[in-house]
This record gives structure tokens, sequence and C-alpha cells, in this order.
């Protein structure tokens, strides 16, 4: 195992009737500025019920959050804090506002020229952030529980990610009963995101850190019995509970812990997100599998290990099989041709993009441009 240091900086508040508690948890003294999306939780009471905790203070809108957030309706935001009133945000969605939420915060203390910078440097020139909480409404991304946010530049069509310590959430409140408005799709999505999380981290090579695989596996097992299950009976509240719970571990680095970690699947994905618009965990379910074959070798003895204990079989080979056949099972589509997308003209303009950037990702250091062309030229 390799040394780390481990300290997950948020409070979660999980479980029925719990939004109540953002009452006790926002700071009285300073203004508070609110910031959700296009409106879903105008239609399923969630606003209510943060406007009912948030009574008596003075508080600040800033709602139209996309999907993927851009970088441009961050900086509106940011504008509103110039005046240095603001002491504290609480976001209110899924990831794509808790995201945004994170990059707002620190860009609003960033003191160098172009806040760009601090996606470019992937996190490292941030210094300070304001603090913030969360309210999630969409189990898949771990964000409620992380340091990481992903903005997506529309000016540029670039999707960049950034970490920093000081935009862990300091809570986030997670009540499952807020997921039954969720369209089936992003139910899909969100199991299928946090699938490919716990894998990031524990598809690698063996790495004398047994805990943190069968940590992981545990979750995987967890996401193979109750996604299904919430997609097949969406008010059952138990498999939505653990759906969610499963969703903030995947991604709150306790797994992470001490291990070898991959992401080329995620880097290449938000490439895919950012040049052709299909959903986040749309293409990490195109890409995770390509990236496997192209790893075998050395993937191999993990991708043993996996299939043995979560499918039941041998080889590695069956291994990938049966995931792509669990995301089939999920109505998830693992191929470019499913949106349409060129696999030559893909793998052509992310080779570029990762070339141009002198990025490698991957355990090894061994996904580059050529590398993820080949990926997902065998995903057409
Ligand atoms: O905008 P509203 O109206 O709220 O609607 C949203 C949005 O249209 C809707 N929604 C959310 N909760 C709902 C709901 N609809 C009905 N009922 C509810 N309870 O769902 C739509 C999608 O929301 P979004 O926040 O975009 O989805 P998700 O949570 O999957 O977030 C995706 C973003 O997170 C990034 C992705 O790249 C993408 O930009 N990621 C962030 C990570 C992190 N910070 O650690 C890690 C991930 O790997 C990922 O990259
Ligand atoms: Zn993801």
């Amino acid at each position: 195992m390799q040394n780390f240091v481990y300290r997950n900086a948020t409070e979660i508040i999980f479980g029925k009737g719990t939004i109540a508690e953002v009452e006790t948890r926002v700071p009285r003294d300073v203004p508070i500025m609110l910031t959700y999306g296009g409106g879903s939780i105008k239609k399923n009471g969630v606003y209510e019920q943060v406007q009912a905790a948030l009574k008596g203070r003075e508080v600040i809108e800033f709602a139209g959050i996309e999907p993927n957030p851009l970088y441009e309706t961050c900086l509106k935001a940011v504008d509103l804090l110039r005046n240095g009133r603001v002491g504290f945000l609480l976001a209110v969605g899924g990831g794509s506002v808790i995201d945004a939420t994170k990059f707002i915060a620190a860009a609003a203390c960033y003191e160098g020229p172009d806040p760009w910078d601090i996606l470019r440097s992937g996190g490292q020139q941030v210094k300070a952030a304001i603090p913030l909480g969360t309210v999630l409404t969409l189990p898949a991304t771990g964000t409620e529980s992380n340091g990481n946010s992903v903005i997506s530049r529309k000016a540029t069509a670039e999707k960049l990610a950034f970490y920093a310590g000081c935009v862990f959430p300091v809570f986030s409140v997670l009540d499952p009963e807020t997921t039954y408005t969720l369209p089936l799709k992003q139910v899909r999505n969100g199991v299928v995101d946090a699938f490919v999380h716990v894998m990031e981290q524990y598809m690698t090579y063996p790495a004398e850190a047994p805990l943190q695989d069968r940590l992981a596996e545990s979750i995987l097992q967890t996401l193979i019995e109750v996604g299904p299950r919430t997609l097949a009976q969406p008010r059952d509240y138990e498999s939505r509970a653990s759906f969610m719970w499963s969703a903030t571990l995947a991604l709150n680095t306790l797994i992470g812990c001490g291990v070898p970690q991959d992401w080329s699947t995620h880097m290449i994905g938000h490439e895919l997100t950012a040049l052709y618009g299909p959903a986040h965990a749309e293409t990490l379910a195109i890409v995770l599998p390509g990236v496997w074959v192209h790893q075998l070798a050395k993937k191999e003895a993990k991708l043993r290990q996996y299939g043995q204990r979560v499918w039941g079989v041998a080889a590695a080979e069956a291994a990938i099989q049966k995931t792509e056949e669990f995301f089939h099972s999920l109505d998830m589509p693992t191929r470019l041709n499913a949106y349409n997308i060129n696999a030559e003209e893909a793998a052509e303009a992310v080779r570029r993009r990762f070339t141009e950037r002198g990025v490698k990702f991957g355990e090894q250091g061994d996904i580059d441009g050529d590398a993820a062309a080949a990926i997902l030229r065998s995903r057409a």
C-alpha cells in the first residue's frame, strides 16, 4: 500500500426529512447564495423545504446552472459575489449544480488574472474558497463529498476538472426521497457513473490493499443489486437509499487511499461530452470496456479478481463481457454509433487534444493521445 493522507471534510446528513437540518448548519450572520439548476427543485418540493430551512436569512438566488455546467454561467455568479458580502454558498441539485458552485466558490476568492487558470492547472492555484454546503438530488458523481469539480467552456468546447481541498462541502444533505422525481435515464446514468468511479480506483494492478479492494467490490455488488431494482421500482425507498450512499462512497476519496488509480476512461469521456454532447455516464459506458481491452495484459490480474469475486467468472475477457452486459441491462448503450458519433473522427479529435496538451493518463501513465485514439476506434 502506498502512503496516504485521509481527511474527508464533509459532514453527511442522510435520510428522510433531513433537509430541515440545513437550518442548523448554514451560518446566520452572513448573506447566503443559493444555487440551483433548471428548475427540477421547484417541481418536487425540494425548493420549498430549502426555503423553509433558510427562513429569516438574507438569500441571493442564482438559478439556471445547466448540466455539464458552463464556465460562462459560473462567471455571472462570480460577478454577483464581487462585493464580498456573501459568506456561504448552498448548492441544491445534481452534480452539475454542485460542481459549478465549487468553481464559483473558488473563483470568487481567486486573485490571478484569468479564472480559467484554475481549471487549466487542475486546481493547483486555488488557495481559498467561500465555504459551501449541498443538498444533493441526484446520486452519481460523489461531488457532495469530495474536492472535485468539472466545468465546461462553451467558447472552446473544453471540459476540464480541478481539485482543491477547500471546496469540499462543509455538509451535504442526502434525502433519498428527493430522487423519486429523477427521470429513469438519470438514475441509469447515476448507477453507471458511480460504478465507473469505483473502477477508476480499483481496476489497475494488485497493490497489497485488500481492504480497499473489498470495499470497492462491495460497492460494485451493491450497485449491481440495487441499480436495476431502483429502475424497476422507482419508489422503493430502501433501494434508493442504498444507491445514494453507494454513489457517495464510490468517490468520497475512501476507496482510493493508498492505491494506484486510472481515470483514463473519465478523461476520454470528458472529451466526448465536450465535443459531441452525450451525458457524462453515457461516455463512460462506451470507453471503459475499450480501456480494459486495450490494457488487458496490464490489468489482467485485477480483471480476473473482479470477475471471480463479483460475477463468478474466471477469465478477464468474461469479466469485461459481464460488465458490458450489466450496462446493457440498464438500457445503457456501449458503442459510439448509438449517438451517431464517427469513431475515426472522434479518435483523431481526442488524439490531437491529448497530444497538444501533452497529457498521459492511466495507472501506468501510458494512455496518451495515440492510445486514446486506438481505444475510441475500437468502440465504433
Ligand atoms: O437542472 P435541473 O432542473 O435541476 O435538472 C437536472 C438536470 O437536468 C436533473 N435533476 C437533478 N436532480 C433531479 C433532477 N430531475 C428530477 N428530479 C431530481 N431529483 O438531472 C439533470 C442532470 O443533472 P446533472 O447535475 O447534470 O447530473 P449529474 O449529477 O450526473 O452531474 C453530471 C456532472 O458532474 C460531473 C460530470 O462531468 C457532469 O458535468 N462529474 C463530477 C464529478 C465530481 N465533481 O467529482 C465526478 C464525475 O466523474 C463527473 O465528471
Ligand atoms: Zn464520473
